[in-house]
């Protein structure tokens, strides 16, 4: 499973990227508002640290408009995915789009009906919102577990892209269900490294070498200048 992570801010994105375990980026028009921060400038440095696919979302809500936007976004960087609403214009936008090669990630999926028109319409990805679903007691996992289902029965490209993603609980979940990609805070994403046996077990290493009595540098110092002697 790809995994994405979701935000607009350049230090948490950087921190991710040094793990060597982020595949891309997601941003939405909350999370850029968030930064305060200039929208194409932020978009590049997202590109040039992650060097993967980044979803750009646009924001008008006609298909010509957001044409006109996808078609400059598309120019900031080569990594740049255009982000478009599940609306109807939004999906006139992504068919063409897609007609000519141009990555889309459809967000704001929260049925299955919408993700076969998104599929349809030739998205790239889908971004079914799964913590929003559980926000209103629905099942979100359910519906990524729907999606993969259907897609596979079709034989559709679109990549599930699972968003809105809360916990680390969401993560296991949705990859076990085979969601193609997931996407997810910086807080989340550095929660999947987190378990207490690894702590415990780190801890129990490092107590059981102090009685080695001497370090790792050091005796393979000491090797290494012996055997070239
Ligand atoms: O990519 C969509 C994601 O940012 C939405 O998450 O927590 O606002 O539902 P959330």
């Amino acid at each position: 499973m790809e995994l994405f992570i979701d935000t607009a801010n350049l230090d948490e994105i950087r921190e991710a990227a040094s793990w060597g375990i982020i595949d891309g980026c997601t941003t939405n028009p909350s999370l850029i508002a968030r930064e305060g921060r200039d929208f194409a400038e932020t978009i590049y440095e997202i590109c040039e640290i992650v060097q993967g696919p980044v979803s750009a979302e646009v924001v008008a809500q006609d298909s010509e408009g957001m044409l006109r936007e996808a078609h400059l976004l598309r120019q900031i960087h080569e990594h740049v995915v255009i982000k478009v609403p599940l609306t109807p214009e939004g999906l006139k936008t992504c068919k063409s789009l897609s007609g000519d090669g141009t990555p889309v990630n459809v967000t704001l999926c929260f049925s299955l009906n919408q993700a076969l028109l998104a599929a349809k319409a030739g998205a790239t990805y889908i971004s079914p919102f799964v913590g929003r679903l559980d926000d209103i007691g629905h099942d979100g996992c359910e519906l990524i577990a729907d999606i993969v289902g259907c897609y596979e029965n079709y034989f559709y490209d679109t990549k599930v892209l699972a968003a809105s993603i809360r916990h680390p609980q969401h993560v296991t979940q949705v990859s076990r269900i085979g969601a193609h990609v997931s996407t997810m805070p910086f807080k989340v994403l550095r929660q999947l490294f987190n378990h207490t046996l690894t702590d415990k077990g780190n801890a129990a290493f490092l107590k059981d070498w102090e009685t080695v009595g001497e370090g790792v540098e050091a005796t393979a110092k000491r090797f290494l200048e012996k055997r070239s002697s």
